[in-house]
Parts: structure tokens; sequence; C-alpha cells
């Protein structure tokens, strides 16, 4: 991963000493299709082309951890088509980019309970998680993923451990995002202004910034800006 500064943005060099992790809210696909009378799949499929540009661009800024909220707990409600489109995204999007991501050092991480998906998709993430665990720079990709399920297993994993008292860090350590440190930066698109179970516990301290555009528009441009107005907020950590 370089550290490069685009001379194209006022982005400063050493933003990776400020921003360890971001995280992305990705909304929006389902009201870009519709705005062109399309079926709210190609949203989804427009969604990965951004998806694929924006994570690439962050970890060329030298962010070493990137997370992405693809699939809730909740988006099981969408209809059959829906998911089956987005299931069958993921797992194209696995065939497609995991060697690339592998070769620029990325370690993959699937956010999120395996079990309700399809044999052969569970499978794929887990062999790209073993693939790419050598790697540093961390992309989390939340599937199946609920920030209270997540909790609930911690909990659970703890006390199945025998811990008759826990700390935070504990409960830190026993989430899927163990691997990553808590988020600096939440950004959500769409306008829409809520976290929708994503990250609860991680999101304690973090910064959020909302973009109006929809996913499928936002660019490399547009984490800029996030980026600049991150860079000019104060964090008091309930402090001064
Ligand atoms: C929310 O927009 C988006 C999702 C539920 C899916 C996000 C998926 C992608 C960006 C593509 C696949 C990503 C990967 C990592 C393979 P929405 O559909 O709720 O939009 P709406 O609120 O306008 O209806």
């Amino acid at each position: 991963m370089a550290n490069l500064k685009n001379s194209e943005n006022n982005i400063p060099e050493k933003i990776c000493e400020k921003i360890k992790h971001i995280a992305f809210i990705m909304d929006g696909n389902g009201r870009w299709a519709q705005k062109r009378l399309l079926p709210r799949s190609q949203g989804h499929v427009a969604g990965l082309k951004t998806f694929t540009e924006i994570v690439k661009y962050c970890f060329k800024l030298g962010i070493a951890n990137v997370t992405v909220y693809a699939f809730s707990t909740e988006n099981w409600n969408r209809s059959e088509e829906e998911v089956s489109a987005l299931m069958g995204l993921l797992e194209k999007n696995i065939d497609e980019n995991a060697d690339e991501l592998i070769e620029n050092g990325i370690r993959i991480i699937f956010l999120g309970d395996k079990t309700p998906l399809s044999k052969t998709l569970a499978e794929k993430m887990k062999r790209l998680e073993e693939r790419s665990s050598h790697n540093k720079g961390i992309l989390n990709v939340a599937v199946n993923y609920g920030a209270r399920d997540e909790i609930v297993n911690a909990v659970n994993a703890l006390i199945s451990e025998n811990k008759t008292a826990v700390t935070a860090e504990d409960i830190s350590e026993h989430l899927y995002t163990k691997n990553s440190p808590d988020p600096d930066l939440i950004v959500r698109t769409a306008g829409e202004k809520r976290l929708s179970n994503f990250l609860l516990w991680q999101a304690a301290y973090s910064e959020f910034y909302y973009s109006d555009k929809l996913w499928p528009d936002f660019t490399p441009a547009d984490v800029d800006l996030a980026l600049e107005n991150f860079m000019s907020r104060h964090r008091k950590y309930g402090g001064y």
C-alpha cells in the first residue's frame, strides 16, 4: 500500500496517521436504479463498481482499515430476487477481484454469521479470508452483519470461556472487527443519518460524515471531501 498524496486533492500526505479506519454505509443503490427506471439489482451492480473504486482509493491513501456494510441481518426482508442478486454479486466479486486484492496487500475479513449463506458462497468467503490472512491492510466486508447480533455473539463466546465478569476490552476482542481499531470515521451516503445496526459498539467515538450522493454516484473526490471535513474536527473523547 502506498502512502501517496494525490496531487489533485488537499488530503495531507500523512492522512493515514490521523485515520486508521474508515467505514462506509453504502446507501442509495435502490434509488439510483429507480431514478433510471432500472431494476434495483442494477443499482447494486453500479454500487459494486463504486465499492471497488472507493476501497482501492482508501488503501492508496494509506488508510490501513476499510469497512463496508454490504448486507445486513435485516436485508433478508428484501425480495428473493434482490437478495439473490446481492449474493450473486458478492460471489462474482470474490471470483473476479480476490486475486488483485491479495496481490495489493489486502486482507479480506467478512463480518457476520456465514451460516445462513449458501455453502458455496460461505466456502469462497472462508477461503478468501485464509488466502489473504498474511496481508496487513484490512478490508472488512459486513455480510449478514448486525451489530446487536455481534455483541450478543461476543457475550456468548465470553460465557462459553467461563468468564464471570468482563471488561470492555474483552468484548472488543470478541467482536467480528477484533482485527481492526475502532473506526475513526463512518461515512453514510444517500442523505440518511442513522447507524442502522452497524458497528454500534465500535462507533462510540467515531466521527460521522453524511453525503447526499447516492452510493453509485460517490467518487474518490467525495472521499476527499469527507476526509477534509474529518481533518477539521476536534476529537475530544470526553475531554477538552
Ligand atoms: C443499500 O442501498 C445498499 C445495500 C443494501 C447493498 C450494498 C451492496 C453493494 C454496494 C454492492 C455489493 C457490494 C459488495 C461488497 C459485493 P439500498 O438498496 O438500501 O438503497 P435505497 O435506500 O436507495 O433503496
